[in-house]
């Protein structure tokens, strides 16, 4: 299985609605893969919360509209924040049917006013164990963050750093929705609490874009970035009924499954694209994935000069989370690096590539690994 082309749209604060961000990124993902609509054979799109808040569901008939002539199979895959990553596994199924599957995955969040949104986020939470008790994804994630620095002695310090080293990426990818914003550690530790322990720099912000790659069930040219493995696994919808909520089950079933797959180990990668929907997500993501010991993370060297570079694209944090579109793009970065075009942010070592994309406060999970053309 390969990835033959990638594209998106820039994330930010957009003008564009629905329907043009899913055409921008379709479009240059064709044009990256040179196909025609013709040789198309199905098609995923990905998207959370459509018909809630902009009131545009069924966009899996909308891509009829937007490629003439597409009059194929078409699904839409929801799964909370891991809606592109979910997305993106099925293709690979898919492709036991299919030579060409287009995955496009795409929200529009900022029609509507904050609350709005994080009430519209919350509903990927348990309804009567989370949701009614007021708990939302800012407020799960700082209980996450108030255990982790309980159980192993790290302070918010490690989470300004990864808030720090993320956008510090986002500034060398022009697509990314804080690609302008140049902040200062000092910014980062004082700026507002959102909820204890977690600051405004800890959250990924609210996004609009879209993201889409297309699959093929067989090489058609040497840009080709080969598909080693794509596993997902869930785990409780709450973290209320979780043993330790600062391991994370899913993931490290999905992790597991998709190294055995693939036939290699955690040290094997090369870069990796973590789930950071809040800072300390990237640090228990890359515990759970068994990239280091738990507790150990924060002394990993992540950044792209590092050893083991890790959200070259500025991650959720910087590049922004448009929840259906981020699992894609997350895709799209690895194929871009893998492949050497990344620019200013190209990575050294680009053997494999790891992407990571989790839903809610890691109910779902889905790992996919990459193998580059090039051994460094
Ligand atoms: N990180 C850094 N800066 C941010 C930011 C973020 N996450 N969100 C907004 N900003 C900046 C804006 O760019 C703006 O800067 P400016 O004044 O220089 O233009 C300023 O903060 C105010 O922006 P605004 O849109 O009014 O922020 P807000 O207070 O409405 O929203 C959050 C801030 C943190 C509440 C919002 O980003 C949020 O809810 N994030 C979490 C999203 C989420 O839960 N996703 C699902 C994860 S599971």
């Amino acid at each position: 299985m390969f990835i033959r082309g990638v594209g998106r749209t820039k994330f930010g604060v957009l003008r564009e609605q629905i329907p043009q961000l899913m055409y921008e990124a379709i479009l240059n993902a064709k044009k990256d893969a040179k196909i025609s609509v013709e040789d198309i054979d199905a098609c995923i799109v990905s998207n959370f919360f459509g018909g809630t808040i902009d009131n545009q569901s069924h966009l899996n008939s909308l891509i009829a509209s937007l490629l003439p002539g597409f009059d194929k199979q078409s699904i839409r895959v929801e799964s909370a924040c891991a809606s592109g990553g979910a997305a993106f596994n099925l293709a690979t199924k898919l492709l036991n049917n299919y030579e060409n599957v287009l995955v496009v995955g795409v929200e529009k969040m900022t029609n509507r006013d904050v609350s709005t949104v994080t009430d519209a986020l919350a509903s990927a939470a348990d309804l009567r164990l989370e949701q009614d008790n007021g708990l939302t994804y800012p407020a799960a994630y700082a209980l996450i963050a108030s255990e982790y620095f309980d159980k192993y002695g790290v302070t918010h310090e490690a989470l300004d750093r990864i808030s720090l080293k993320n956008h510090e990426n986002a500034n060398k990818n022009p697509l990314a929705h804080f690609y302008h914003k140049k902040v200062t550690l000092n910014e980062i530790k004082e700026s507002p609490v959102v909820c204890s322990p977690l600051r405004l720099f800890d959250c990924s912000p609210i996004s609009d874009g879209a993201a889409a790659v297309i699959l093929s069930a067989t090489k058609s040219s040497e840009r080709d970035v080969e598909i080693l493995s794509s596993e997902m696994a869930v785990d409780t919808l709450s973290i209320t009924q979780r043993e330790d909520i600062i391991k994370m089950k899913a993931t490290e079933k999905a992790s597991k499954m998709a190294f055995n797959k693939a036939s290699i180990k955690p040290n094997d990668i090369s870069l990796a694209e973590i789930h950071d929907c809040f800072t300390i997500n990237e640090l228990v993501s890359l515990e759970s994935i068994g990239f280091c010991k738990f507790g150990k993370a924060s002394d990993l060297n992540t950044s792209i000069t590092g050893e083991f570079p890790v959200n070259t694209d500025g991650g959720l944090k910087a590049d922004g989370h448009p929840i259906g579109a981020t699992g894609v793009a997350q895709i799209t970065e690895l194929v871009t690096q893998l492949r050497g075009e990344a620019g200013d942010r190209q990575v050294k070592k680009r053997a494999y590539g790891l992407a990571h994309n989790i839903g809610g406060s890691g109910g779902s999970a889905v790992v996919t690994i990459l193998k580059g053309n090039i051994y460094v």
